[in-house]
């Protein structure tokens, strides 16, 4: 019974999220669900909560109060390599690459890492790692560029490339933060098309933070709207964004 409990639990759930950094509560009160195979965006003013809300969820920080749950599982008080091993893979708003690294030696580096063998004498470059390495790429059309060095990458791909470390963690859920800030529209499309792609062949579920309305129109299944620590609105992009408060707050300043 307890099992399938568990089973039937939404992927991610966050209740009554609350965080203070001295007198501006960036969580107050945050519920969120995410459901198996839903691409959900986050949307709203800068400063209103949304990455704190993915740190959060991700572990680097700890609310006062509340809990999220992976699964059913109770996550809120786990380290982030533990959660990232339960399941939730994060890119970050700046990409961590190691720049002076080629792409294929950071996925390799990200595979280990998975695998629990982080230490400075096992060799990372083994076969199999290469060789899973390689299909990641191939999924996010970066295979051409695995010896390039990320530094060297042009904007647009090395976003790309970020992601990949976050799906050589092979994920449930993935949480982006901004995938495509800093990148020209044509090329935002570009990247969100692959990113689309690759998730759902590898049914990932994702939660992403996302400026940019187009985007989030074309590609979110559900629009959550955040201002001053909690969500405001929320529902199917197209709906939400006719909404007057929804239009004030977010689109009026974006
Ligand atoms: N580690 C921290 N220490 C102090 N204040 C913080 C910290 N993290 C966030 N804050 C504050 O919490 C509030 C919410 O910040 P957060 O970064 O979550 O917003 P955001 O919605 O992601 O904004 P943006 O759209 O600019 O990325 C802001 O007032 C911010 O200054
Ligand atoms: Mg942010």
């Amino acid at each position: 019974m307890s099992s399938q409990a568990t089973s039937a639990a939404p992927l991610l759930q966050a209740s009554g999220l609350e965080i203070s950094f001295g007198g501006v509560k960036a969580a107050d009160g945050v519920n969120l669900t995410v459901h198996e195979g839903e691409f959900v965006a986050i949307i709203g003013p800068n400063g209103s909560g949304k990455t704190t809300f993915l740190n959060i969820c991700t572990g680097y920080l700890k609310p006062s109060r509340g809990q999220v749950f992976l699964a059913g599982r109770d996550i809120t008080q786990l380290p982030p390599r533990s959660i990232a091993r339960q399941g939730i893979a994060r890119a970050f708003q700046i990409p961590q690459l190691f720049t002076d690294h080629s792409l294929i030696d950071n996925l390799m580096l990200s595979i280990a890492a998975r695998h629990g063998i982080w230490q400075a004498l096992s060799p990372l470059d083994r076969p199999e790692y290469r060789a899973e390495a390689m299909e990641i790429l191939e999924l996010l059309g970066l295979a051409a560029h695995a010896d390039t060095l990320t530094g060297t990458l042009p904007e647009g791909l090395r976003k790309l490339a970020d992601i990949t470390l976050a799906f050589a963690l092979d994920p449930r859920l993935l949480v982006l933060d901004e995938p495509t800030s800093g990148v020209s529209s044509i090329e935002r499309f570009q990247i969100m098309e692959t990113l689309m792609k690759a998730m759902r062949s590898r049914k990932l579920s994702a939660l992403f933070v996302e400026h940019d309305m187009d985007v989030v129109e074309r590609y979110a299944d559900r629009v959550v709207v955040w201002n001053a620590g909690h969500v405001m609105a929320e529902g199917r992009p197209a709906e939400v964004m006719q909404d007057p408060r929804v239009l004030e707050s977010v689109v009026g300043v974006a």
